[in-house]
């Protein structure tokens, strides 16, 4: 697709992040939007700014709160698309919103291992359900999945556990890979392209926290200062020298250097991934970090896992999180 004007993107997740970008500077070339999320506000904020610029006569940007685990909701989502935007088909779909949490198998409790899952991979996989019929109606369709490098790595650093979300990321990459000869065979008008961004500056973790507890982000409970107790001792790190509040301070700290400390923005991220649909990649890694992560684990997979791995990776990239 070299042209997205006159398009009609879906995107999920178009709350904050990189969602929110992509739907930006979709709607400053002229393409339709309707995005989802579970926070309405958000939303509201990101229409806000794509409205800021001139808009082409009858452009429609559509808001619609819908949980991308929850199948009613993704089906209603659907059919507020199709009536709101007023067409029979789609010609992109962004499957974009995800969450982290519930690392452990050990100590994460199984609802919030399975609510990471359910949104990263169950998402992806109830949205392509519901959407693709409607890339095929299509005369041009694209599919954009968004994975992680850790669709290819397990791992944000020998310090902390990460099972749902990389089990989730590598299912993401894994349908989508397989998605490129099914497309290929029954529906070759419609593409599809894996995306594996490295460390970009948006909110997920707090908006992960938020919508792990359904409330707030400061707000640790007594098992999740012992498991940061448990990880902390696991790195050297004298844990007794800090107290509970301590410990929520540096959480804290660390979600605001996750948004302020990355080495590319979420504005840069939605740009490689538009030019990527545009050149018809099917795999488009997001990042100089991530394209280096990729030689690395090819080089040395045996390796991946091991601590020196990742301090030589994260110093070389200036990766900050997970040191
Ligand atoms: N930021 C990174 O470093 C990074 C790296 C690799 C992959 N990713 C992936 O990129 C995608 C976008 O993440 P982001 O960094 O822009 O985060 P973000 O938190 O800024 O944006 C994600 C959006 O998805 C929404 N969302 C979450 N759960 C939802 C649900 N169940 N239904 C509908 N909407 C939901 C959130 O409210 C939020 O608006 C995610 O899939 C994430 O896993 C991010």
């Amino acid at each position: 697709m070299k042209d997205f004007a006159g398009k009609i993107a879906v995107i999920t997740g178009g709350g904050t992040g990189m969602g929110r970008e992509l739907a930006r500077q979709l709607v400053a070339e002229g393409c339709n939007v309707a995005m989802c999320d579970v926070s309405a506000e958000n939303m509201a904020e990101t229409k806000r700014l794509c409205e800021a610029g001139q808009l082409p006569q009858g452009l429609r940007i559509t808001t619609h709160v819908a949980d991308v685990a929850d199948e009613a909701q993704v089906l209603r989502f659907r059919d507020d698309v199709l009536r709101q935007q007023n067409t029979d088909h789609v010609n992109l779909v962004f499957n974009n919103a995800g969450i982290g949490g519930g690392g452990s198998m050990v100590d994460s409790t199984r609802e919030q291992w399975e609510r990471t899952f359910n949104i990263c991979w169950g998402g992806v996989y109830l949205c392509t359900r519901a959407f693709l019929p409607l890339l095929i109606k299509s005369t041009e369709g694209h599919l954009i999945n968004t994975s992680s490098v850790n669709g290819f790595w397990a791992t944000i650093g020998p310090g902390t556990p990460h099972t749902a979300y990389s089990a989730a990321k590598f299912a993401v990459k894994g349908f989508t890979e397989a998605l490129i000869t099914d497309l290929r065979i029954n529906a070759p008008h419609v593409k599809c392209s894996v995306v594996m961004p490295g460390h970009i500056g948006t909110s997920i973790a707090i908006n992960s926290r938020i919508i792990q507890t359904g409330g707030q982000f400061d707000n640790m409970t007594p098992q999740e200062f012992a498991a940061a107790r448990t990880r902390m001792r696991a790195m050297g790190i004298d844990d007794t020298k800090m107290s509970d509040a301590d410990i929520q301070t540096a959480a804290v700290d660390r979600a605001r250097r996750f948004l302020e400390e990355a080495p590319t923005t979420a504005a840069q991220a939605a740009k490689i991934i538009l030019d990527g649909v545009k050149a018809e990649r099917w795999r488009i890694l997001v990042g100089r970090d991530a394209e280096m992560l990729d030689q690395r684990v090819r080089n040395a997979p045996e390796k991946a896992y091991e601590p020196d791995f990742f301090k030589s990776f994260a110093e070389e990239v200036g990766w900050q999180i997970g040191r």
